[in-house]
Formats: C-alpha cells, structure tokens, sequence
C-alpha cells in the first residue's frame, strides 16, 4: 500500500502546533505497518536546512499558474522517505510557514500551498513524473485541500482523504484566484471550491476528496452543527457517510516522562517522585517562588480565543489566591502576549510567563506542572492534555471535541470505577473553569486521590496503533 501524505509542517522540521506532530508521528506508525508512506512538504528554509544531500527526483519546469519548482527526495529523522517541494520564490524567506515576522499572512499563501496542491495531486495522477505512484493521497488541513479538486480533473487520479484538523482555518481567498491557480472554471460555484463568493481551499477539499476523517469522535459529530461547522456544517452533514473522526494518538518515545532529555529528572508510573525535581527547575526557571507544596498550574498553548486563553487571563488573580501558581507558555494574540507578561510582573514569584515557541520548556511544563490548563471553546483533538495525562499532570479541560474523547472527568463514580483522570466542566465561561481548577487543587490536596488520578492517566494508551491500523482501514478500503 502506498500513500502519499500531504502537509504544510512536520515535526521536528517545522511546526506551528499539533499537525506537525500528527505529520510526523501518524507516517511513522503507518510505516511501521508495513505501509510504503511518503510526506510531502514544502522547501521552507528549515526543511531544506534539514536535508543533507537532496537528490532531485523531478523537475516542474511549468506548471500553470506556479513558478518553476523542484521535487527533492530525502527522509525524516526516523526514516520516513520525505519529499519537498522546492520553490525559491514561494518558500525561500525569513519569518514562519504561514506568516511573516510580524504575524501578518504572506500575501501569496495562496500561490504557497497551491502549489503544494498541486504537486501532490500530479504526483497522484498518471501526469506523475515519478515511478512511484500512490494508492491513496491523504491530505491534511487548508494548506492541501485542493489537492482533491486538482485530482478530480487529473487523468488516472488515486483516491484521496482529507483529514481536517481544525475547521476554523479555510484558506479563504479571492474569487479569481482560482483561475490563476489552474482550476477549470466549471469548478467555481457552491458545488464546488467557491465559499460566498471566494475560493476556499478547504471546501475544495471537503467537497472532492473520496473520503474525509477528523481528529476525533467527538468533533466528527460537532462539525456538523451550526455552533462547530464553520459554515461548512451542510456539506459536512451532507458527506457524513464518507466522514469520520479517528482519534489522534500521541508519539509515546518523544512524550516519555521516563526517558525524556528535556527533564531533569525521569519518573514513571510506579515512582513518580522525580516529578518534584522537575517542579522546583520549573519554578526556578520560571522565577516562581520554589515551593513544593503550593499546586502548579501549567499552560502550553497557542494564544488565541479557541484555547480559552482569555479566560485564563481572567481567572488569573483568583487562581493565585487560592493559592496556586501559573506557568504560560505560549505565543499568539499580541493583546494576550501582553496580558500574560503583565500578569508575570504584577504576580511575580507566583506567575510565570514566556512569550515564544520553545519545544523543551512544553515537556518542562508537561512534567513540572501538577495540573494542566486546556479550557479550550473548541478541541479538534488537542495533544497537550494527553500528554499531560502521560506526564502524571491531570488536565482541567472544557467538554469540547477530543478533550471528551480522551479526559474522564474526576468524580466520586469514575474514581470508584477507576477511570478518572482530570477534570472536566461543560459550561464555556470564565466561572466554571475556576470551579474546575478549584475541584482539582482540592483533589490536589488529597495525596491519595491525586496519585489514582495520576496513575489512571499515565496507565492511558496514547500511542498510535489503533488509530493508524483505522487509516490503513480507511486506505483499504478506497483502494478497492
Ligand atoms: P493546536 O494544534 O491547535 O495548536 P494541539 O494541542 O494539537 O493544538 O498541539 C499543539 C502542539 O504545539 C503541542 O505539541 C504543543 O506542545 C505545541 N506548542 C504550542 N505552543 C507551543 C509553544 N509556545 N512552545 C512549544 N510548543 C508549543
Ligand atoms: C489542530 C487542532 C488540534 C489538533 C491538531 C492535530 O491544530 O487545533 O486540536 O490536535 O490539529 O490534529
């Protein structure tokens, strides 16, 4: 089985939030089944960076509506072959995957990840320069979602999935667009790319893929409404038959709290006391008061409203007095980076902010922290409160998407039954995330109910097996 897997970041190379995980972790698993996977990636200066001897493997001298670009072949860190899609002109610049330096979208992300598109979509087509043709093409967020729309005109065209990871990124852009980008016209209109009058990548995607999945259950369900469609709740419930939501797994050797290289202590279920070593390095490098005893809240997030940040923010000064402390990691909404410093500044000793992107201090976090901070509005599937769970750090988590699908909420019925392991409130407001984080330093306080909940997290199977053994499924199947 070959499967071409198409996506705009991959861990460690380059990565924004959770996809890059997802990229990196999923083709891992699947390749390890005996699936003949290939990532395929645009040459962003890291990338490019991290491939020590490319070897062209073809040439597009001339696609319509592209500069010329370049297809090197090499391979992930753990082996998996990797492909990139050399274009100086659209990825060879300073600043980030999708923004600038200064958090504005490039001007040409449309010219960016068509071209992505679009060589994923000839690659799966008897155009392919290449010998080596997929089966399946899978496909992952906006960046690749017109990929299926180039597919379905293309000759000999494989199958194609196309895996949402948050439907609140469209790429949405302006109607003409779509012919500069070489989609046939017939193309533009509701059954079809155009989104209110202007193309959309990803209803391009969610309307010609042969099969769409999402990060979880639970979202799979919710996307189909008015509240979580994002506009696209019609066709989504239109397509539901060929929609479903497999859960993301975890990659268990990076997020290992008994061999992890970012700690400065290991630990594992049956002897958790190295977590307090990795509390008070948190504390002091966070420049929080050292103090074993006081509960540590931690937060490892995007700054924006669907994390449920400005809600922290809010609920800062009465989390302090509880007391409590509070760790921000994190970078995003300039208002929110703002905030979170200010807080640092005015709770010294007792909040710690950092404003940026910083791999080691997540699983610091992860370790040092006694309870995680997810009060997400809306989840896909959401990583970090999985890997707190492995980390023996039980998460206050809002009841949205993935965070159901992977948190038991901690009472007097799931402890007795043995599967709590967090905390868990339904109402999205800043009043019942603090009565959450107040339920959970009570717990805290409890040494015994705090080590069940510990354990009961850490004893979760997180890792991918099931979940990629449910794509080879999904692969099979459209193979057929
Ligand atoms: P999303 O993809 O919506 O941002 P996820 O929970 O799926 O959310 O994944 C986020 C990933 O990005 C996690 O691996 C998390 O640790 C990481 N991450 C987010 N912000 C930062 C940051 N500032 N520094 C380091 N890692 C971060
Ligand atoms: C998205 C979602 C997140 C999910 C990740 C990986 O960024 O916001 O919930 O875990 O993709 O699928």
């Amino acid at each position: 089985m070959r499967v071409l897997f198409a996506t705009s970041e991959v861990a460690p190379l380059i990565k924004t939030g959770g996809l890059a995980d997802v990229s990196a972790a999923l083709p891992a698993a699947l390749h390890s089944m005996g699936v003949d996977v290939r990532v395929l990636l645009p040459g962003y200066p890291q990338v490019l960076k991290a491939l020590p001897s490319p070897q062209t493997a073809a040439d597009f001298p001339a696609l319509p509506g592209f500069p010329p670009a370049r297809l090197l072949s090499g391979a992930l860190p753990d082996g998996v072959p990797l492909w990139v899609v050399e274009c100086p002109e659209l990825y060879q610049r300073g600043g980030g995957a999708y923004q600038d330096e200064h958090g504005g979208d490039w001007p040409d992300n449309a010219q960016r990840f068509g071209l992505l598109s679009k060589i994923a979509a000839v690659l799966g087509s008897t155009d392919s320069p290449l010998e080596w043709k997929p089966d399946v093409v899978h496909c992952n967020d906006w960046q690749t979602g017109l990929a299926p729309a180039y597919l379905h005109f293309a000759p000999g065209a494989a199958p194609c999935v196309m895996a949402v990871h948050n439907l609140a990124f469209q790429g949405i852009f302006p109607p003409q667009t779509a012919a500069e980008l070489g989609l046939p016209a017939e193309c533009f209109q509701p059954d079809g790319v155009e989104f209110h009058g202007k193309l959309s990548f990803l209803k391009a995607g969610l309307y010609y893929a042969d099969h769409i999945t999402t990060v979880s259950p639970s979202y799979a369900e919710e996307i189909q409404t008015d509240v979580l469609g994002f506009g696209m709740q019609g066709l989504l419930a239109h397509r539901r038959k060929v929609l479903n939501g497999i859960l993301n797994g975890i990659d268990t050797e990076d997020w290992n709290p008994a061999a992890d290289p970012n700690l400065v202590q290991a630990y594992d279920a049956t002897d958790l006391s190295g977590k307090s070593a990795n509390k008070r390095e948190l504390q002091k490098r966070m420049g929080l008061h050292v103090d074993p005893k006081v509960p540590l809240f931690g937060l490892v997030s995007r700054f924006t409203r669907q994390k449920g940040l400005d809600l922290v923010l809010k609920i800062t000064p009465q989390l302090v007095a509880l007391p409590a402390q509070l760790v921000l990691l994190g970078s995003g909404d300039a208002g929110m980076q703002r905030t979170a410093l200010g807080l640092s500044h005015r709770y010294s000793g007792q909040v710690g902010a950092y404003v940026g992107f910083d791999e080691g201090l997540s699983h610091l976090i992860e370790a040092g922290a006694d309870i995680f901070l997810m009060p997400s509005r809306f989840e896909p599937c959401g990583l970090n409160q999985m890997y707190s769970q492995r980390y023996g750090t039980p998460p206050v988590v809002h009841a949205t998407g993935g965070l159901i699908d992977t948190v038991v909420d901690c009472s007097a019925a799931s402890l007795k039954r043995g599967d709590a392991t967090g905390f868990v409130f339904d109402s999205m407001g800043a009043s019942s995330l603090l009565s959450a984080a107040r339920r959970a330093v009570v717990a805290y306080r409890n040494k015994k109910t705090w080590r069940t909940l510990q354990r009961n997290g850490m004893a979760r199977d997180f890792s991918w097996d099931k979940s990629a053994a449910a794509y080879r499924d999904i692969y099979a199947r459209l193979m057929q």
